[in-house]
């Protein structure tokens, strides 16, 4: 794992951005995709360039179950906003969170991410350690499955609804397994809110407690992080620092 600290999100996600030029250079095809604000940079970093992504796929994390692609609320509607109707793929895949037969759509999903092998996987970090909606307890091999979110998640996400009973209390999501089959992976995460995961996820040993903490047992993992976010961290543990 290398750790890179940045002066704020925009130099993050200028240099998660390089990192998906470089990784195209070598060929990559398909990039795996997160939702929520911590990506923003990075998408907007990614509309703004003249890199051409029109035979590229990509491979979502999670959606929430029972919400429609064109729900403002859903990851699908997330992901065309944010970058797909700006910057058009080959293919994208999103989970569907209306999806009749809940254990079809994760098999479904699953032959999805088989078909195309993840080259560079991007990550955001949920202040409880999840990573895409892997709550902590999370198996460190499953697939794509069904799971139920924590109090803290939902509480956290109520943010992006009217109101907390708005938030759905099921999601689809790629699984920690699917996840390390990933050729690269980039996480990115931000603010105060997140030092304590950070920390854990960098520092203490590796549990299911804090589902990122398995990155630790990985060297294709580049951790960036702002300061507000490495707040936490010895200095040993930062490879990197970029203002
Ligand atoms: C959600 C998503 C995660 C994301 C996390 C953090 O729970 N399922 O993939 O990383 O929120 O969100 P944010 O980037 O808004 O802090």
């Amino acid at each position: 794992m290398k750790v890179i600290v940045t002066s704020n999100k925009e130099v993050a996600g200028k240099k998660a951005f390089e990192l998906i030029k470089s990784a195209m250079d070598n060929g990559a095809k398909v990039l795996g995709l997160a939702t929520g604000s911590t990506p923003i940079p990075m998408y907007k970093e990614m509309i703004a360039s003249d890199v051409d992504f029109s035979k590229m796929t990509s491979v979502n994390l999670d959606e929430y179950v029972g919400l429609a692609p064109e729900d403002p609320q859903s990851y699908r509607y997330f992901m065309q906003s944010n970058l797909f109707d700006k910057k058009p793929f080959a293919e994208t895949f999103v989970p569907n969170g209306k999806a009749e037969d809940p254990e079809e759509e994760t098999k479904r999903y699953n032959k999805v991410i088989a078909d195309h092998p993840i080259d560079l996987q991007i990550l955001g970090l949920g202040r409880n350690g999840h990573i895409g909606f892997n709550e902590p307890g999370s198996p460190f091999d499953v697939e794509t499955r069904k799971v139920q979110l924590t109090e803290s998640t939902i509480e956290a996400n109520s943010r992006n609804f009217e109101n907390e009973n708005d938030v759905p209390r099921y999601a689809y999501s790629m699984g920690i397994g699917s996840i390390l089959k990933s050729k690269n992976i980039v996480l990115m995460a931000f603010g105060k809110e997140k030092a304590d995961a950070v920390k854990g996820m960098i520092e203490e040993k590796v549990t299911n407690d804090c589902p990122a903490s398995v990155l630790q047992t990985r060297d294709n993992v580049t951790v960036i992080v702002d300061e507000d976010a490495a707040s936490e961290l010895s200095d040993s543990s930062v490879d990197e620092k970029l203002n």
